[in-house]
């Protein structure tokens, strides 16, 4: 089977989060140490992903690269796409059906932060599906926000509805999808939806209805947390800081991910210590060294 690749959508206007996304997208804001856009490129590193289109907005692709590079420094190897105009989640298998080149993928939004023991376990479970889609289901207090999962009696998923008034429960589908290589095809064929998006949720009915969706629902253990408001994005920064702090260990190091995964050698985690060797970051990796 084709590896597979990585996609992470980091476009959209980011209006909610005004004034402070005018002038920086909202996905380099920072999440207590470093910029938001590190935890879901650690997401993907985890699941053991190493090649990873990021699709931004034409205007902020610059500042992505400035910050990112290849990624080779994290043997990692970084595309780059531009979305135009914010249409949709699923336009992101359009714009990325040439990278992907027939391969499943793994696409995950860029202001999407996952955290929890046994992540990597339930992603492997993902990664290895041959065809069809993994989506993760997550309790939230305010499933009105989201793609929100509806069981049949048997507790079976009938259907995925966007921003429902009334929520069929309280499970959000989270920002982090594996589909197959027939992904771009499937959302080629999508008709914009009212709001004038190429919703994931229609394409994630295409899977549904054919029986080839699985849905995994991600239980307590888990931290799915959101950045969609000046509030949560704060506490978003506060909950990695309290769980770092009281740990000693980071969440979403991309040099740790890499180093552990033997996709960086000591000398080059030994670079990375020294460049953010002021830090408390640098003081972090360089410790991993000892
Ligand atoms: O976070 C999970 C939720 O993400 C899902 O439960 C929903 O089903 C899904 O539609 C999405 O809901 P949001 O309300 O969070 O979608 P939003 O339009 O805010 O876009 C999510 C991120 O994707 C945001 O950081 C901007 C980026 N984006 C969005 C669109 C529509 C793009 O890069 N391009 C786009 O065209």
């Amino acid at each position: 089977m084709t590896d597979r690749k990585g996609i992470i959508l980091a476009g959209g206007s980011g209006t909610r989060l005004y004034p402070i996304t005018i002038g920086v997208s909202k996905q380099l804001m920072p999440v207590y140490d470093k910029p938001m856009i590190y935890y879901p490129l650690s997401t993907l590193m985890l699941a053991g992903i190493r090649e990873i289109a990021v699709i931004t907005t034409p205007h902020d692709q610059a500042q992505f690269r400035h910050l990112l590079g290849d990624g080779s420094q994290w043997g990692l190897s970084l595309t780059y796409i531009a979305q135009p105009s914010p249409d949709g989640l699923a336009q992101a298998y359009l714009l990325a059906e040439e990278f992907l080149d027939g391969a499943p993928s793994a696409m995950v939004l860029g202001d999407n932060i996952f955290f929890g023991h046994g992540l990597s376990q339930i992603m492997a479970t993902a990664m290895a599906r041959p065809a069809g889609g993994t989506v993760f289901g997550y309790h939230v207090a305010d499933p009105e926000r989201y793609g929100v999962v509806a069981f049949d009696d048997a507790g079976k998923v009938r259907e995925i509805v966007e921003k429902p008034s009334k929520p069929p429960s309280s499970y959000a589908v989270t920002g982090l999808y594996f589909l197959d290589g027939e992904a771009p095809a499937r959302a080629r064929d999508l008709a914009p939806s009212a709001r004038g998006e190429i919703e994931i949720v229609s394409l994630l009915e295409t899977y549904l209805a054919e029986g080839s969706l699985d849905i995994q629902l991600m239980g307590r253990g888990y931290a799915w947390l959101d950045t969609g408001t000046h509030g949560s994005l704060l506490d978003a920064g506060n909950f990695v800081r309290t769980m770092s702090l009281r740990q000693g260990m980071q969440i979403g190091c991309p040099e740790e991910i890499a180093y552990a995964a033997g996709w960086i050698d000591a000398d080059r985690l030994r670079d990375h210590a020294r460049t953010f060797a002021k830090t408390d970051y640098g003081k972090y990796l360089a410790d991993l060294l000892a």
